[in-house]
């Protein structure tokens, strides 16, 4: 078996849920980033999840022990992300935290899997976004929660393909 680990933060509880969802699809518990120590970064496939606060910034607890990801040896390792953010509200910085956990984690070795399509979302700039493809999952719980559970339920099935 794979060893799986979902660890995400979150201040107001939209992507505690989203990382209960993607960690139950693999049988695993998800950690708060809060509660994460070195040993949570190792895996054969790391899920991060981060929501946006501030103008396209980490969410607190993230921000707080980042150096747990810039210290993590990630060489060769999987990793996909996700983010929770309000592309109406923030258009200019939306899901901008998935892209930072992104590229911290290519800067460790990181091979990042899990793009997905940026069409059909109404922003007009994300850090996380590249080529009309976002680096990993873009949820938004404030606009389009009714399509949560469908988008996590196709991305985690890309993930397990990666897995083999
Ligand atoms: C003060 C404030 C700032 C925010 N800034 C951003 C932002 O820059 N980009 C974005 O996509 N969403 C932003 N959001 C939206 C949150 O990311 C969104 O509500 C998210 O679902 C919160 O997830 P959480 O409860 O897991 O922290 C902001 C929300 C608030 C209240």
């Amino acid at each position: 078996m794979a060893n799986v680990k979902v660890i995400f933060g979150s201040t107001t509880g939209a992507t505690e849920s989203a990382a209960a969802e993607i960690a139950a699809a693999f049988g695993v518990t998800a950690v708060n980033i809060a509660n994460a120590s070195a040993e949570d970064f190792k895996a054969d496939l790391l899920i991060l999840g981060s929501s946006t606060w501030g103008l396209g910034e980490l969410q607190d607890d993230w921000a707080a022990k980042i150096g747990l990801l810039e210290q993590a040896d990630l060489k060769g390792k999987l990793v996909a992300v996700f983010g929770l953010g309000d592309q109406n509200g923030f258009a200019d910085t939306y899901c901008d935290a998935m892209g930072i956990l992104a590229q911290k984690s290519k800067a460790r070795g990181a091979l990042l899997i899990g793009q997905t399509s940026a069409e059909g979302y109404g922003h007009s700039s994300s850090v996380a976004e590249e080529n009309k493809l976002f680096c990993g999952l873009a949820l938004d719980d404030n606009n389009e929660s009714e399509k949560t559970s469908s988008r996590i339920g196709a991305w985690v099935e890309t993930l397990k393909h990666h897995l083999g």
